[in-house]
């Protein structure tokens, strides 16, 4: 599959307009976007990153890294999934980084998703959808996710997200009202932010491959 990213990823290349500030995901195949990125430094203004692990990836090629609150809205944001329907709604937030992927997708004119083909699906959720809580609320927040959504949440015991939060991953979902789920999941007391991204999807989906379908 990872030819498959990367090949995504050099699509997305192609949306890169100098003297762009890009918005750039988290993810092994946004990597691969990093990495081309690179090639293109230099006709970029910079860069806003959506985590620690990209930031480093970024700042190893020179690039510069800057604050969303000095930049104002981007014209581009790139970002890969977990998983993909359809109508361009995604589950995100297998790495972790969905809060800060969620702020710059809002705060982005055009949201391209680049993913390999197995990210595709009819109806979002057989991938566990990531729920990034405050520490203390995780027990309330995992019931209250049950009594909503009647799936099974696990918390993600391994990680601290670079906000200082935790995740619970939401297993055994079949995911028919994404925007529905996305509202009624964000009232939660303790909630940072749900990995569905319905309410604002991706513009444009790549799948990588030969050619890359763009959707
Ligand atoms: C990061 O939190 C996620 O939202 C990523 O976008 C997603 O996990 C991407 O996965 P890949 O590593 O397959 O690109």
């Amino acid at each position: 599959m990872s030819e498959m990213k990367r090949l995504a990823a050099e699509k997305a290349l192609e949306y890169v307009e100098d003297g762009m500030i890009v918005g750039v995901g988290t993810g092994s195949t946004v990597a691969y976007f990093i990495d081309g990125l690179a090639r293109l430094k230099d006709r970029i203004k910079g860069t806003v990153s959506s985590s620690e692990q990209s930031t480093e990836r970024l700042r190893s090629h020179g690039i510069e890294v800057m604050d969303l609150n000095a930049t104002g809205p981007l014209s581009l944001y790139v970002d890969g999934a977990d998983e993909c329907d359809g109508n361009r709604r995604l589950i995100k937030g297998g790495g972790a980084a969905l809060t800060r992927e969620k702020i710059i997708a809002e705060a982005s004119k055009t949201f391209v998703c680049i993913v390999d083909p197995s990210k595709q699906v009819g109806i979002l959720g057989r991938f566990p959808l990531p729920v990034e809580v405050i520490p203390m609320a995780r027990s309330l927040v995992a019931r209250e996710i049950v009594r909503i959504t009647g799936g099974q949440p696990v918390w993600r015991d391994d990680v601290v997200t670079d906000n200082g939060n935790w995740i619970l991953d939401v297993h055994g979902l079949a995911i028919t009202d994404p925007v529905g789920m996305e509202r009624d999941l964000n009232q939660i007391p303790g909630v940072v932010s749900v990995g569905l991204f319905a309410r604002r999807p991706a513009d444009v989906v790549i799948v990588g491959g030969e050619p890359p379908v763009v959707l």
